[in-house]
């Protein structure tokens, strides 16, 4: 018994929680065991770096610094929660995992590929099946969060980075293109639901086919 690990990624903005929310009420209609959970976040340990990595007065933090926090964030969330939910059957739901790392600290904060090798040490071999990708704008993004909530340490940083974050995924799309699924993400809040509905539905049918 193998679970499914389903990850969304994507600009600031661009729907992810919204969409992931919608994404686990289906999957309990259809009865299935499903965790949802997030980066940087989702056990005790790995939501204390949280605080400490979003929050705004920590502007002196170090680049290198900021990427080895949120790989030590998803070590202990891979080992705590990922892995045994996904031993065990169940549908896990991240609303984040390690795309996020080599968009924003390998791109946007210009690491490279280091960050890329830090986080394949602290996932040890844990890859998503899926990841949607939710194609928006960064500028669009950026306009939904600043009328929705006050902004965060990484939220706060100016659109050229948020930019390179896009630009970033671009290029993760077409490298991960087995497991991306691209999302048009400026559409309504139901009609995108649809299609990740649809696409879910899919990928669970060609697996029971296959098994
Ligand atoms: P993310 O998790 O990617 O940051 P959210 O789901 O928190 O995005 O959405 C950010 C804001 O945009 C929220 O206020 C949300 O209600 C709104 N929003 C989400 N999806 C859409 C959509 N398709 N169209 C317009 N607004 C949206
Ligand atoms: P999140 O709460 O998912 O923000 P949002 O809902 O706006 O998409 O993530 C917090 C911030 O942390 C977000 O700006 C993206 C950033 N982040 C990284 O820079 N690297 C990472 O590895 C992760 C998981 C998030």
């Amino acid at each position: 018994m193998k679970g499914i690990f389903i990850t969304f990624e994507g600009p600031d903005g661009s729907g992810k929680t919204t969409q992931i929310r919608l994404l686990e009420q289906h999957c309990k209609e259809k009865g299935y065991d499903v965790v949802l959970t997030r980066e940087p976040g989702g056990t005790p340990i790995s939501e204390a770096i949280r605080s400490l990595l979003l929050d705004p007065s920590h502007k002196e933090m170090d680049g290198v610094t900021e990427a080895l926090l949120y790989a030590a964030s998803r070590a202990q969330h891979v080992a705590e929660k990922i892995k045994p939910a996904l031993a065990k059957g169940c549908i896990v739901l991240c609303d984040r995992f390690m795309d996020s790392s080599i968009a924003y600290q390998g791109y946007a904060r210009g690491l490279g590929d280091d960050v890329r090798v830090i986080n394949e040490f602290a996932v040890q071999g844990t890859q998503p099946d899926i990841t949607f990708f939710m194609d928006l704008s960064a500028a669009a993004g950026k306009a939904r969060v600043a009328a929705a909530r006050d902004m965060d340490r990484l939220e706060q940083e100016d659109l050229s980075f948020h930019n390179a974050v896009y630009e970033g995924y671009l290029q993760l799309k077409e490298i991960y293109s087995q497991r991306y699924v691209c999302i048009d993400a400026s559409r309504s809040i139901e009609q995108i639901a649809e299609e990740i509905r649809d696409r879910f539905d899919n990928y669970v049918l060609c697996r029971n086919e296959q098994e």
